[in-house]
């Protein structure tokens, strides 16, 4: 069964961009400047010591080649505050994920898995047909996301993070099939 068959038996097909998404109250929507300090909250909580500013995460969406997807919740009197974010670069018919963080309050509850969903369903759409990522070796966590969502691994580079699990830690190179 590919990728593809999986996104559709859960429904996801039935879940547009910038629409609730059927398996919880979140809603996804594509990521503007106005997003960026909250975003920058997020994302230095994911990434201690090698945090992205608000202004770095602002040059990176102005660029044409970069998207990024927000998940947020919406509380009792329907104001939406971000939870988590993917920034994606596309290169003609391959792309990249720049960065994911999810809230540390809202971890483990299917957030990450529907933002790179949301991610590929655009990039499929775009006739984009491969989507690559660099992670940290011992970041569990991602790793176990990224094999669930099919990516493998094609590469690595030894030493490559300053700000790893561990000083010098390794990044595998993975990869998913999008066509
Ligand atoms: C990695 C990260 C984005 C995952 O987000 P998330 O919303 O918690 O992930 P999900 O709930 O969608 O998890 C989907 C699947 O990934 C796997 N997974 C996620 N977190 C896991 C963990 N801590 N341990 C083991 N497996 C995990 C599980 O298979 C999970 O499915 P399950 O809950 O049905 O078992 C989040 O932990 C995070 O923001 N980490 C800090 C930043 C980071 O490391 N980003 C990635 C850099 S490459």
């Amino acid at each position: 069964m590919s990728l593809w068959d999986d996104l559709w038996d859960i429904g996801a097909w039935t879940a547009p961009w910038n629409s609730w998404s059927s398996r919880s109250l979140l809603v996804f929507e594509e990521a503007w400047s106005e997003d960026t300090e909250r975003l920058a909250t997020i994302h230095a909580a994911g990434f201690p010591g090698a945090a992205w500013s608000a202004s770095d995460l602002a040059a990176l969406l102005r660029e044409e080649s970069v998207f990024g997807v927000v998940a947020r919740r919406a509380n009792a009197f329907g104001t939406r505050s971000a939870v988590g974010f993917v920034l994606v670069r596309v290169a003609a018919d391959e792309a990249e994920i720049l960065t994911i963080a999810v809230a540390a309050s809202h971890r483990r509850r299917g957030v990450g898995r529907a933002l790179i969903e949301e991610a590929m369903r655009r990039l499929y759409r775009d006739r984009v047909a491969s989507l690559f990522l660099e992670v940290d070796a011992g970041n569990a966590a991602a790793l176990a996301l990224y094999r669930r969502l099919r990516f493998e691994k094609v590469g690595e580079r030894k030493g490559y993070y300053a700000h790893g699990t561990v000083p010098g830690a390794t990044a595998l190179v993975m990869r998913a099939d999008l066509r």
